[in-house]
């Protein structure tokens, strides 16, 4: 009885071994056909890509290592050195600048994934000879820098802060602008800035100005 059973009882090599071959036969022979060629075939990461930006209402055609940051693009492609870098990981909020209207940190977002929108920075808010941005007259108004490094990032995180609605009051200022740091600690001038170009800013919104 034991002797017919162990006849009937493959043993745990065998299994294996019929298991691993039938798992390998649509593997070698998908190894063989096109389509597997091409999927193997690994893409060369070092290959530029190709990005089509509309910084500041110019549309810019870049060639552009895939890991390029949007900041980097600004900077180092196009040579827009408004947007600064600070701390370079989405901590200061320096190289804050707009895409379609609503602020995004520079540093953190691939040049890649905003490939066809629209960018708005520092240098988009006026043209040479025009007026400053109600944004940035407040700013120098309310004496709202000292050094100037974060001050680009501040302005058009203002201006992005009062487009999404959220400078009701002080408070409401202060926590949704607490992104972007200032070493300079001009804090209540900030908001005081903010609080002086609200209005203007939300009608050049409604006119379809930045
Ligand atoms: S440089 Fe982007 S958050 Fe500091
Ligand atoms: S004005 Fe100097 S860091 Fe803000």
């Amino acid at each position: 009885m034991s002797n017919n059973r162990a006849s009937f009882t493959p043993s745990r090599r065998k299994f294996l071994m019929t298991t691993a071959s039938s798992a390998a036969g649509p593997v070698i022979a998908r190894a063989f056909t096109g389509e597997a060629r091409a999927q193997s075939a690994p893409r060369n990461q070092r290959e530029p890509v190709g990005v089509r930006l509309e910084v500041n209402g110019h549309v810019q055609d870049l060639s552009l290592d895939v890991r390029t940051t949007l900041l980097d693009a600004l900077r180092e492609h196009l040579g827009l050195t408004g947007s600064k870098k600070g701390c370079d990981q989405g901590q200061c909020g320096a190289c804050t600048v707009l895409v379609d209207g609503r602020r995004v940190l520079g540093c953190l977002t691939l040049a890649a994934s905003v490939d066809g929108r629209s960018i708005t920075t520092i240098e988009g808010l006026t043209s040479p000879g025009q007026e400053l941005h109600p944004m940035q007259q407040a700013f120098v108004d309310q004496d709202a820098f000292q050094c100037g490094y974060c001050t680009s990032g501040q302005i058009m995180s203002a201006i992005g802060c009062v487009h999404e609605g959220h400078a009701e009051n002080d408070a409401d200022i202060r926590e949704y602008m607490s992104g972007n740091l200032c070493r300079c600690a001009a804090y209540p001038n900030i908001v005081a800035a903010i609080k002086q170009a609200k209005a203007a800013t939300q009608s050049r919104l409604a006119s379809k100005e930045t």
